[in-house]
């Protein structure tokens, strides 16, 4: 086995399945019944998942907002979500702990690195909700911070589209898929992984990111077994 530790980042919007917003249970069940099986080929699991399927801060859903106050609404979503694939992973029987950036501690834990480390170790699933904690900083950014703390192997970042293309795959038929690609080529060729906040974060501290098609069925499980699955973007 490649990785003894990922971090998971999911977008809040895969939560919608075919909704137009909010969270549709079978989605989150055929997540939380994917992280098990990866849970039970003994790899620590850690998840940051995003919350544009309850609340758009930046994309201006509420025109004119102060961002800062979008950015917290925006949080408080993803701890919408953190507690929802919590539900979703304990009716599986995985253990889960829930830890957010911004202390709601009648809700979650706060978030202690050592502490997550701990629960790691036993074998839990630990959620990271509230991204960073801090306005203008994206999910992403969040999932690269915490997977750096917790000493990740990977950040594995599951998407739509199953890696990174030349072009933008669902807009030119004739894109061309990367298996692997370095962080300098994907900012010199113009190529969108991340924000560049998050990207930089990873590449200075040697983070590889996979960008993988979570929502095809075995996929998480089958890259984590060594098939080649996704985009693998590193040094
Ligand atoms: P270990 O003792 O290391 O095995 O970890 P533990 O998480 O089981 O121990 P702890 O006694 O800290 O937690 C017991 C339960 O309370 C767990 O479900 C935690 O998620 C929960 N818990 C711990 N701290 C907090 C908190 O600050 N807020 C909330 N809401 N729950 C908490």
């Amino acid at each position: 086995m490649q990785y003894k530790r990922i971090l998971l980042k999911l977008s809040g919007e895969a939560l919608m399945g075919n909704r137009q917003y909010g969270i549709d249970p079978q989605r989150l069940k055929e997540y939380a019944q994917e992280i098990k099986q990866v849970v039970e080929k003994n790899i620590e699991v850690a998840i940051v998942i995003g919350g544009g399927n309850i609340f758009r801060g930046v994309a201006g859903e509420l025109n004119g907002m102060d961002r800062v106050q979008g950015d917290h609404m925006g949080m408080l979503a993803t701890c919408i979500n953190g507690l929802a694939l919590q539900s979703a992973l304990e009716d599986e029987g995985v253990q889960t702990r829930l830890q957010t950036a911004i202390e709601i501690k009648e809700i979650a834990e706060p978030y202690i690195k050592r502490r997550a480390n701990r629960h790691l170790e036993k074998g839990r699933v630990v959620i990271f909700g509230a991204g960073t904690g801090n306005p203008y900083f994206t999910t992403d950014t969040a999932a690269v911070l915490r997977a750096i703390e917790i000493n990740a192997d990977a950040i594995l970042k599951g998407t739509r589209v199953d890696g990174i293309y030349t072009a933008d795959p669902e807009k030119y038929k004739d894109a061309v898929k990367f298996n692997n690609i370095t962080f300098k080529d994907v900012i010199e060729k113009g190529l969108k992984v991340m924000d560049m906040t998050a990207f930089t974060l990873s590449e200075e501290n040697k983070l590889p990111i996979i960008v993988f098609d979570m929502n095809k069925k075995g996929n998480l499980v089958k890259l984590l077994s060594g098939e080649k699955i996704g985009t693998v973007v590193d040094n």
